[in-house]
């Protein structure tokens, strides 16, 4: 990795450290698509955007906040300032209209930004807050994952038989698993199989300092799992939950510390951060994005 963060001082006192805080021209989540026609309200980097959806639930242009744009992707509004480069960074593609919605949930939470993020990329998060028994095995394991540049961030791909969730041994034949973060806070988990295909999304969105919102969402090329929506969408909810309560229990630990990335488990914060930097850098420079993740494998017990 050639622009890895080692480790980073704090920001003098009063002063905003680019380093951290919500790229300001990216795409956010602020609503799902509902049908309407109805003005529905969104905060997004601490203002409020006020827009119209139509009886499709697509939205039209922004009311009054001049000049955000807005377009609907994985069944979800985004919206961006005009400020920053128009290009950078894109959104993923639009996944393929046979995949349908099995949940959606969303939760608030009082948190820093970018601790928020980090659970999206750290492999501590999910075996240490999401415990539950179907969804992982208490037993320790080395896991190994590939990890490799992908589009405005990194795709990691497990590389044993034990580095995803026991869920996922109800689809064996041909599956793979890969898990891509983009900037400037997407997750998106996708599993393949024989006749089979699941896309698990996450983000965060910056409403204003200190305040964010989490967003899970789920398609499935198996429509019947659609019958499942309240039970998944709630049990979507139990995991956000779970993201927020620790979240709420590192308040006042904002990651404007020091960061001290030691070892493989912490390489995928400090891609985090270094994605930033050249995201910052190519909007800074009126240059293209030049990914700083080389591919690497990573190994940790968890
Ligand atoms: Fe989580």
């Amino acid at each position: 990795m050639r622009d890895e963060v080692k480790q980073q001082e704090p920001a003098a006192s009063g002063k905003r450290d680019r380093r951290f805080g919500a790229p300001r021209g990216a795409w956010y989540p602020v609503d799902r698509v509902r049908p309407g026609p109805v003005h529905r309200t969104a905060g997004l980097h601490g203002e409020t955007l006020t827009f119209q959806v139509d009886r499709a639930g697509n939205p039209g242009s922004a009311d009054d906040s001049g000049g955000w744009r807005l377009l609907t992707r994985f069944g979800l509004i985004w919206a961006r300032p005009m400020d920053g480069d128009p290009d950078l960074p894109q959104l993923p593609p639009a996944p393929p209209d046979t995949l349908g919605s099995i949940a959606y949930s969303e939760v608030p939470a009082d948190a820093d930004y970018d601790q928020a993020v980090l659970g999206l990329v750290d492999p501590a998060h999910v075996p240490m807050i999401h415990r539950s028994w179907w969804w992982r095995s208490d037993r320790r394991r080395d896991k190994t994952k590939a990890y490799a540049p992908s589009p405005f961030g990194f795709t990691a791909m497990a590389a044993d038989d034990f580095a995803s969730t026991a869920v996922y041994d109800l689809v064996k034949q041909d599956r793979r698993v890969t898990i891509e973060f983009r900037l400037p806070s997407i997750r998106l988990e996708r599993v393949t199989a024989r006749g089979f295909e699941l896309i698990n999304l996450t983000t965060i969105t910056p409403v204003r300092e200190g305040h964010v919102v989490l967003r899970n969402l789920i398609l499935c090329s198996d429509r019947r799992a659609a019958l499942l929506k309240p039970f998944l969408s709630a049990t979507g909810r139990v995991f956000l939950r779970q993201d927020v309560g620790i979240l709420q229990r590192l308040e006042g630990r904002s990651p404007h510390l020091p960061l001290v990335f030691v070892g493989d488990p912490d390489k995928p914060s400090a891609f985090y951060f270094a994605a930033k930097a050249a995201l910052a850098r190519a909007e800074r420079e009126g240059s293209g994005y030049v990914n700083p993740v080389e591919p690497q494998t990573l190994t940790w017990r968890t």
